[in-house]
This record gives structure tokens, C-alpha cells and sequence, in this order.
């Protein structure tokens, strides 16, 4: 019945696993969804001062649905909301980042507002062992993560399903009307012996789309699409927008250019608490390369940036300037560069980059209140209830 998502012994995609060599292409045809294309990008370019964000650039969110709409609806002043979200965990990894830095690029070109759902209800439901007071203390600890990405306090709301369940629950409770059981369980996998709880939960997970009568943009991973999919079938009928999409490839674990990286395995993922040593360890003894066995060899026949996962970290964002990527590729590809060289490049980007993090984190702490409750947004959200 996973017969939505999985291409049997190619890849997996589901909101809950990656495996194998992700072919976006052929995901793009499997989820139905539409590929971003240059004459897209060329009229997003116009509307943010002739500037596309990295990530768009090298087409790290290379598909969609009802961008176009989305960006029709901007000219026209109908204007348009961000929604994005996490299923918080002990700790974020870099991968984790990447919906959220984009997110806030949107933001800063577009100026509209942005919901951002923290699921301690459905990390709770999902695992026997985890509690709920697990669940919640890692939600206060990614949304501080969240916040150091910079979003603008006036415009944010950050809120956890626990506690804002009240002014959701009926407009949640109208979208669960309009699911099946057994659309659930062919979407997600579940079976009759799954929780009551998760079985509830892709109506909070959809809520958001329903903040505003606008076009709700959601960026985020090409894994969240089954919900979206569910949205869009019921929407329209509830009196909203059909939710438009903006859909991310997977930072690829360290371990090589299968999956992506997941934070249940330690040794795959940066997190964004590791320290100088621990980045540089970590990077020296697990980073795939695509680099030759030898010295020699190498100088002979180049390296393979494709499936090196140092190069292929610096392209989705590490390295933002264009033509040092292009010279960092050419130079590797030619053995000029040697897989050491290669990332010892990425160390020092990657632990500028979590110093810088950790810094803004530390000042996160004031503005927690502002982004969950007293915040321009935020205050208004808590006044209002979802219908
Ligand atoms: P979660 O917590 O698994 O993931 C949060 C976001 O991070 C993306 N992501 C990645 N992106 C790039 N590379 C990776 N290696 C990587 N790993 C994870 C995910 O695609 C996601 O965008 N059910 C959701 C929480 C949620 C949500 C939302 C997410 C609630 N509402 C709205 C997106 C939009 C979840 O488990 O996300």
C-alpha cells in the first residue's frame, strides 16, 4: 500500500526514512510535482533585487507546487504566507537547517509572515520509549536553534502542538472529518494496530496551511510531500488554498551520497553542538570521498565531486560564492586538489559557520518569549482560534 512513495530496490522516500541514491527527476514524476525551472527562477530573481538565494541557485530546492501561483498571487498584492515546521529531536544536525535557512531568505525578500509547528505531540505518538516531557524539553532546545537562523520577531510564530492545540483544534478537527483511515494508513504506513494519536496527527500537521485565507507556501523536504498531497485534496472544499510547495533535496550523510543524514545515527551527521575537534574528527574519519586511493592516483585521475561528500556539503551551502565552488570543483575533479585539501575547506566553513550558530543561539534565549508568544504575530495568533 506504499505504493505513493516507494520505487522497490532504487530509493525510499518517506517522512520518516531515505534510503538509497535519491533520482530527484524520477521523484519528481512519482510525487507528481512540477521541476523548478529557470524561467521560475528568473521571476523570483525579479522580485528579490536580482538576487537567488545559494540554495536556489544550484537547485537544492529544485521542485514544486503552485510556486507560480504563489508568485502571481505576490504581484497581484493578494500576497502569500510561509509555513514550515520540525519534529523536535535531541539535537539538530546541519540537514535540519536547511528548510529553515531558506525559510528565512523568503522572509527577508517577500516580508510575509512565517508559522513554524513544532511536533512534540507527534515525536511523542511515534516512538513507545520517548516522553512527553522529552519530547517538549527537545522542542524548547530546537527552537532555539530555529531562532538563531534569524527570522524576523514581528512576523514569526513559533508554537509547540502541545500548547497552542486549543486554537487549532477546530479547524483540525474539520480536516479529520475529511480523511479516511484508510487514506492515512496507505499514506504513511500505518497499520490497525497504530495509535489512535498518529493517526489523528496529519490534521495538525495540515492545520497550519489554514493560518490565512492566502496561498500558503511551504518550504521544506521532498519528504514531507504526503501530507501536503492529503492537503490539497481537502482544502479547497474547507474554503482554503489548495498549499503550495517548495521542496528541498536531502544533505546527504557523511558516510556517502545514500539517504540522508539522520540524527539516529550519530556518525553520519554534524550536530549543531559539535565542537571544532569533534567537526574535524568526524569529517577526517567519515566523510565519503570521492577522491583515489593514492596520491598518485589521485594526481592522475582527479576526484569524483559527485559523490563526495565534502564537495557535495560546500555546494549546498557552505560555500556560497559561485566561482570558488567552480574552481574547488574544477580544481578537484583535475587532482589539483586532494580529498585532505578538500576538507579541510569544509572543516573551516563548517565550524565558522556553528561558532557564528552557537552565538546567535546563546541570544535566542531573550527572544524565545517574543517568537512562542509576545511577539506581533505571535500575540495576535494566540488571540485568535482556527476555524
Ligand atoms: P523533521 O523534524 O523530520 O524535519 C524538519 C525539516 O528538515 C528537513 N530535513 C532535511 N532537509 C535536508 N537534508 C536533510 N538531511 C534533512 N533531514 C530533515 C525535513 O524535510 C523537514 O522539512 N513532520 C515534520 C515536522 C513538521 C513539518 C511541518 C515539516 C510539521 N509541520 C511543515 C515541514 C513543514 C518532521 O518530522 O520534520
Amino acid at each position: 500500500m506504499y505504493f505513493y512513495y516507494i520505487m522497490p530496490d532504487e530509493f525510499t522516500v518517506t517522512p520518516w526514512e531515505v534510503k538509497g541514491k535519491v533520482d530527484y527527476d524520477k521523484l519528481i514524476i512519482q510525487f507528481g510535482t512540477q521541476k523548478i525551472t529557470e524561467e521560475l527562477k528568473h521571476k523570483i530573481k525579479n522580485l528579490t533585487g536580482g538576487e537567488l538565494h545559494v540554495m536556489l541557485r544550484r537547485n537544492i530546492f529544485f521542485s514544486h507546487r503552485d510556486l507560480d501561483l504563489v508568485i502571481e498571487d505576490y504581484e497581484k498584492g493578494k500576497g502569500f504566507f510561509l509555513y514550515t515546521g520540525r519534529a523536535p529531536s535531541l539535537g539538530m544536525h546541519i540537514g535540519h537547517l536547511i528548510p529553515f535557512i531558506f525559510t528565512k531568505w523568503l522572509q527577508d525578500k517577500f516580508k510575509v509572515n512565517v508559522y513554524i509547528e513544532v511536533t512534540d505531540d507527534e515525536k511523542f505518538l511515534r516512538n513507545q520509549e520517548y516522553t512527553l516531557d522529552q519530547t517538549r524539553s527537545w522542542a524548547y532546545d530546537n527552537i532555539l536553534d530555529i531562532i538563531a537562523v534569524g527570522f524576523d520577531p514581528d512576523r514569526t510564530f513559533i508554537f509547540q502542538d502541545t500548547e497552542y492545540i486549543r486554537n487549532m483544534y477546530p479547524i483540525a478537527i474539520k480536516i479529520a472529518k475529511k480523511l479516511t483511515f484508510s487514506e492515512i494508513r496507505a499514506t504513511f504506513g500505518l497499520e490497525t494496530s497504530s495509535n489512535i494519536g498518529i493517526i489523528f496527527y496529519p490534521a495538525l500537521q495540515i492545520a497550519p496551511t489554514m493560518f490565512e485565507k492566502k496561498r500558503c507556501l511551504i518550504p521544506a523536504g521532498i519528504d514531507q510531500d504526503p501530507y501536503w498531497r492529503l492537503q490539497r485534496d481537502i482544502a479547497e472544499s474547507l474554503g482554503y488554498y489548495k498549499a503550495a510547495q517548495i521542496h528541498s533535496k536531502f544533505l546527504p550523510p557523511l558516510t556517502g551520497p545514500e539517504g540522508k543524514m539522520s540524527s539516529s545515527n550519530p556518525e553520519t551527521a554534524i550536530y549543531l553542538s559539535d565542537d571544532p575537534k569533534t567537526v574535524e574528527k568526524k569529517i577526517m574519519k567519515y566523510a565519503f570521498s570521492g577522491g583515489q586511493p593514492t596520491i598518485e592516483l589521485h594526481r592522475k585521475y582527479g576526484g569524483n565531486p559527485e559523490i563526495d561528500v565534502a564537495f557535495q556539503w560546500l555546494y549546498y551551502f557552505f560555500e556560497e560564492d559561485d566561482n570558488k565552488i567552480k574552481k574547488i570543483e574544477e580544481d578537484y575533479r583535475s587532482g589539483k586538489m586532494l580529498t585532505g585539501e578538500l576538507k579541510q575547506i569544509l572543516i573551516e566553513k563548517l565550524n565558522d559557520f556553528l561558532e557564528e550558530h552557537r552565538r546567535k543561539r546563546e541570544e535566542a534565549k531573550k527572544l524565545l518569549h517574543v517568537f512562542k508568544y509576545d511577539g506581533k504575530l505571535a500575540s495576535e495568533m494566540w488571540q485568535k482560534v482556527h476555524e
